[in-house]
């Protein structure tokens, strides 16, 4: 287990640079297999989800080689296997994205479910409709999902939720169905845009991505390709979230700012300076930050992916905010361990109740999701004294690649502990 000690305090400033998407990363890996030949993906971190889809891929007798500092090959040839290993998919929800393209590749599947995790029960029966819808035999046994089609047939398909997963599985399965596959309700969210782009210089027909209706031409064969990952909005957002409760002055580069439009107009409401300035942004914060009120939603909402940090952030904001989440069930634990750091705020149904503090109080607290965990990083660097971190490798770096080091970078005051007495006698 990998520990961090952060002393609060340190006001951030100078320039960083966001890695690239690891939301776009794992279903671009998924889509290889629809491929023939040798992609190279760049702009790829290097996160352990990332290393769990490539030897997802490798249990499917697909070569994968990552080589740093941000490059996956990936190499496809005639002979896929069908059947993805428990303990890989289990240990990663994104693992359910080779459904679609194993399926359409092969014509049979049998990937383990998913199952829950920390932030809601998070089923798949949206992803499963949906290659019914193109066809396929859905058969749910001894825990795993086990897809026949001989040939998927392209149809008309309304998701009952804009889900990003479904939407991506879905779009990757009807590459290769007989026909016009229409996606309504579609998510729209920049990684979805990002794996059509991926998969049109593939070979594929696509269009509509980015909106909620997507259509799908389906084509014989998709040929291995080059592509360049997007840069991740979320890292974007937080190391924003990081620089604005430090009341810091940073400049953020690699960012497209059409992916982080709602996160910085509900910043700017916050009181927070932003410039942005082609593809950097410069995040400013001379005052105090102010409420506000956040409802999370599907993109081009306010991403449920920032809630956690956002709270933190507005735990010292001059007032009472209202933030609710509309996206997953559970994803307010960061919430009790901000109230030990200090916060006060009390949940009512979907909606937190943020009542803004003076300050917050370092503590030794735990992540027990990925972005619960950003919150707790973003708190510490502000919060009086030492707030210990535990858990880092298990969650916080599933999603942020050397997200310490960044903020180091920036002047924040970040130690790993080897040792819980390292915490203990200082
Ligand atoms: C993706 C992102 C995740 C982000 C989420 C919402 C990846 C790897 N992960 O997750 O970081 O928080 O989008 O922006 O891209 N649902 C169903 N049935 C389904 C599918 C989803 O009920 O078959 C529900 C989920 O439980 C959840 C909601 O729909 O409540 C949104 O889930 P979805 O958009 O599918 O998220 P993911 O693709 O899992």
């Amino acid at each position: 287990m990998r520990r961090i000690l952060i002393v609060g305090g340190k006001r951030l400033a100078g320039e960083v640079e966001v890695s690239g998407s690891k939301n776009a990363s794992l279903p671009i890996l998924a889509a290889t297999i629809l491929t023939r030949g040798m992609s190279t993906l760049s702009s790829v971190p290097c996160l352990l989800d990332i290393l769990t889809m490539i030897r997802v891929l490798r249990a499917l007798g697909i070569r994968a080689e990552y080589s740093p500092p941000n490059t996956v090959k990936v190499w496809v040839n005639d002979h896929v296997k069908h059947i993805a290993p428990y303990e890989l998919v289990t240990k990663m929800r994104a693992s359910f994205f080779i459904m679609g393209p194993l399926l359409a590749r092969t014509g049979f599947a049998k990937v383990p479910l998913p199952g829950g995790c920390a932030i809601g029960s998070r089923p798949v029966n949206i992803h499963i409709k949906g290659l019914e819808a193109l066809g396929a035999k859905i058969e749910l046994e001894h825990g795993f999902v086990i897809a026949r089609a001989s040939k998927l047939k392209g149809d008309r398909i309304i998701l009952d939720f804009p889900s990003v997963g479904a939407t991506e599985n879905v779009m990757m399965a009807a590459t290769l169905a007989e026909g016009e596959t229409v996606i309504e309700n579609s998510a729209r969210e920049p990684e979805i845009v990002d794996l059509a782009n991926y998969l049109i210089k593939a070979g594929a027909k696509i269009s509509g991505a980015g909106t909620d209706i997507i259509k799908i031409e389906g084509v014989k064969e998709l040929n291995a390709v080059n592509h360049k990952i997007i840069p991740d909005r979320i890292e974007a957002g937080t190391l924003m979230i990081a620089a604005a409760i430090t009341r810091g002055d940073v400049v953020i580069k690699n960012i497209n700012a059409d992916h982080i439009d709602s996160i910085i107009l509900k910043l700017r409401s916050a009181g927070i300076e932003i410039s942005v300035n082609g593809n950097q942004v410069r995040v400013h914060s001379p005052d105090g930050i102010k409420p506000v009120d956040i409802i999370t939603q599907p993109f081009p909402g306010f991403p449920t992916d920032m809630q956690p940090q956002m709270v933190a952030l507005l735990a010292l904001a001059s007032g009472t905010s209202v933030v609710t989440e509309t996206v997953f069930e559970n994803r307010f634990m960061h919430v009790h361990e901000l109230k030990r750091m200090g916060a006060d705020i009390r949940l009512e149904g979907l909606s937190a109740i943020v009542n803004g503090v003076n300050k917050l109080e370092g503590a030794p607290v735990k992540s027990r999701d990925l972005r619960a965990g950003a919150a707790l990083i973003v708190a510490g660097l502000v919060a009086e004294g030492e707030t210990l971190i535990e858990d880092m490798d298990r969650f916080i770096e599933r999603g942020y690649e050397g997200i310490d080091k960044k903020l180091i970078s920036l002047g924040a005051d970040i130690r790993e502990l080897k040792n819980i007495s390292d915490y203990e006698d200082e």
